[in-house]
């Protein structure tokens, strides 16, 4: 097997071919995707006819499994959660803002696999903002707002009884199992800017969302910080968008990307298996 490697010509992302992820991933090539992935932030593997077993078997090549909180996995599965949409749901979609995936843990997930089984014919891409190209370019006035300040992250917007995805929620006939809870009001601190535990790597870490706060900071003065931050973490020339394939993987370094959903699949079903991979051995805790 020889991995074939094509840039997506954005600024992150990759296409990889020449591997039927179906088998066991020999260790050479483990360590040549891993590098891929450390360089290019989001891989995707197009045409992989993957069951539940092969999906879990591809997240362990990668480290242990992470730890989903407020959302059930599937039937049988541990680890396994449906990203999915009816053809006729009306509620909002899910994970339509920028988000780190659970960036409000202690140790919060090194990457997340998405495996899309059912893909509608057009919309549904997923978005990718590369925070190392952010903090790159980003003007000094900015960086030395954010220099050493520590975010405190929580699920409460999302995952409380009276967040996104609460009480309320249930009325509006979501298909994805959710199960909202008070332990998402815990807050956890990260630093805003962290380097990467593998590559060394600057960038910014989360964002408003899970960001709720900044250490030593009112809210009068976080929030409107952590709004223009955010819009210069989102700018276009930062963003990959990704178009889905049925039977395509993609697996993301959620210490080097944001991101987000977006609909325009209105009328079509879309369902994607995920798992996540659990933050790397040397990976710094939170603070
Ligand atoms: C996610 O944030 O895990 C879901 C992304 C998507 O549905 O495109």
């Amino acid at each position: 097997m020889t991995l074939h490697i094509e840039k997506s010509g954005q600024v992150c992302g990759a296409r990889v071919t020449g591997i039927d992820l179906s088998q066991p991933v020999p260790d050479v090539l483990a360590r040549d995707i891993r590098a891929a992935w450390l360089q290019h932030h989001v891989l995707a593997f197009p045409g992989q006819r993957l069951s539940d077993d092969d999906l879990e078997r591809f997240t362990l090549g990668f480290g242990g499994f992470g730890d989903d909180p407020f959302i059930s996995p599937i039937a049988g599965r541990r680890h396994i959660i449906a990203v999915k949409r009816d053809a006729d749901e009306t509620a909002p979609l899910f994970a339509e803002n920028w988000h780190t995936d659970w960036s409000f843990q202690q140790r919060p997930p090194a990457g997340t696999c998405l495996y899309g089984k059912t893909i509608p014919p057009a919309g549904g891409d997923t978005l990718f903002a590369d925070q190392h190209a952010a903090l790159d370019a980003m003007p000094d006035r900015l960086r030395q707002r954010i220099e050493g300040r520590i975010a405190i992250h929580s699920a409460a917007l999302a995952y409380a009884p009276d967040g996104t995805y609460g009480e309320a929620d249930k009325v509006r006939g979501r298909s994805m199992n959710i199960r909202p809870s008070d332990e998402a009001r815990a807050v956890q601190h990260h630093p805003l800017i962290r380097r990467h535990p593998e590559t060394g790597r600057e960038g910014i870490f989360g964002t408003l969302g899970y960001i709720c706060g900044i250490v030593g900071m009112t809210d009068a003065e976080a929030l409107p910080l952590l709004l223009e931050l955010q819009a210069w973490q989102a700018r276009d020339e930062f963003v990959y968008r990704h178009q889905w394939e049925p039977d395509m993987l993609v697996m993301w370094d959620n210490r080097s990307v944001l991101h987000r959903a977006t609909g325009g699949y209105e009328g079509h079903a879309r369902l994607l298996h995920r798992t996540t991979i659990a933050a790397w051995d040397g990976e710094e805790k939170g603070c």
